[in-house]
């Protein structure tokens, strides 16, 4: 197997992120849960796509592009992380986000306005439609550029995670579940393939918070992730759990995700977000509620950012 190390990088945030005890919740639940502050990792708000963009973006580089095209909905933590790692590295960041959700200036369209961020909106449902845009747009401006897929959830991307469950490993081998929220899909798969390889004794559990067919996603990220790799691994349904926690509906916030925002407020001081944590929050909670968990294991909950969207909620 390919060591991660020989992945070229380019450095774009601060790790270790620390993992630390929830204590008051833990006594709340009556279980022991963790918490990995990927909400830390140093660019922006901080948030998972850190990772993803330190393989995809060096990618981007060695290619010699200097336009970096991605998208995502409107209030997209991705897209934003993605201008800012741009802006970090001189890029030139553009960003096609679909017209749907929350559209003002407001959250990440924000944070995208105070970087000098080009973003167009485009009034579609299907990303087919906004790849398309990105070729005639990028072949206009007569640049070399790199197109990011929503999420940068590809085989690529994914191995951020694979190094971020190295990363667990390193600090502290001894958790039996981690527990992420899975949006595009790259997250999760790349947590559970780096399980597999480098912490035999925990379960990944992707909360899924929106209907794409993650059943089918997941394992084919883990198999294209372990291929760039050379691991010789089997993946089977065994390697990865999956738990629908959308609600109604793919960034509509949920009561029982809103319920964890502030649970996660309150005991500890931390803030989740309505679109992604919070709901991927809940989803532990109800697994603590229905049993799941057995009484002595320890539960590490990744905390994969998403502040830009607390200020984005109508
Ligand atoms: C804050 C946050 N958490 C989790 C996710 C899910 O990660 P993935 O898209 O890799 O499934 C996202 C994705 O956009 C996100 O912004």
């Amino acid at each position: 197997m390919k060591q991660l190390s020989s992945f070229a990088r380019v450095s774009l945030g601060v790790f270790p992120t620390p993992i630390h005890r929830l204590n008051r919740i833990s006594e709340e639940l009556k279980a022991d849960i963790w918490i990995k502050r990927d909400d830390l990792t140093g660019l922006g708000l901080g948030g998972n796509k850190t990772r993803k963009l330190d393989f995809l973006l060096a990618d981007a580089k060695n290619q010699g592009c200097t336009t970096v095209f991605t998208t995502g909905g409107a209030q997209s933590n991705h897209a934003m992380l993605t201008a800012a790692a741009c802006r970090k590295l001189g890029l030139t960041p553009i960003l096609l986000l679909k017209k749907r959700g929350v559209t003002e200036n407001v959250g990440n369209r924000y944070l995208e306005s105070l970087m000098g961020v080009e973003v167009r909106l485009i009034d579609t449902d299907d990303y087919a439609d906004i790849y398309r845009e990105m070729d005639e747009m990028g072949r206009a401006r007569g640049e070399k550029y790199y197109k990011i897929p929503c999420g940068g959830s590809n085989a690529l991307g994914s191995l951020g995670y694979v190094d971020c469950a190295r990363e667990i490993a390193a600090q502290d081998g001894g958790f039996h579940h981690i527990v992420v929220a899975e949006g595009s899909g790259g997250t999760m798969a790349g947590l559970a393939l780096g399980a597999k390889l480098f912490l035999p004794h925990a379960r990944a559990h992707g909360m899924m918070v929106d209907t794409d067919p993650f059943d089918e996603i997941t394992p084919r990220l883990m198999r294209e992730a372990a291929a760039l790799l050379d691991a010789q691994v089997e993946i089977t349904p065994d390697d990865y759990a999956l738990m629908d926690m959308c609600g109604p509906g793919y960034a509509i916030p949920s009561k029982e995700g809103n319920e964890a925002v502030r649970l996660m407020a309150e005991r500890e001081g931390i803030f989740l977000d309505p679109v992604y944590t919070g709901k991927a929050f809940a989803g532990l909670i109800r697994l603590c509620r229905e049993g799941t968990f057995a009484k002595d294991d320890r539960i590490l909950f990744v905390h994969t950012g998403g502040a830009g969207g607390l200020f984005a909620v109508r």
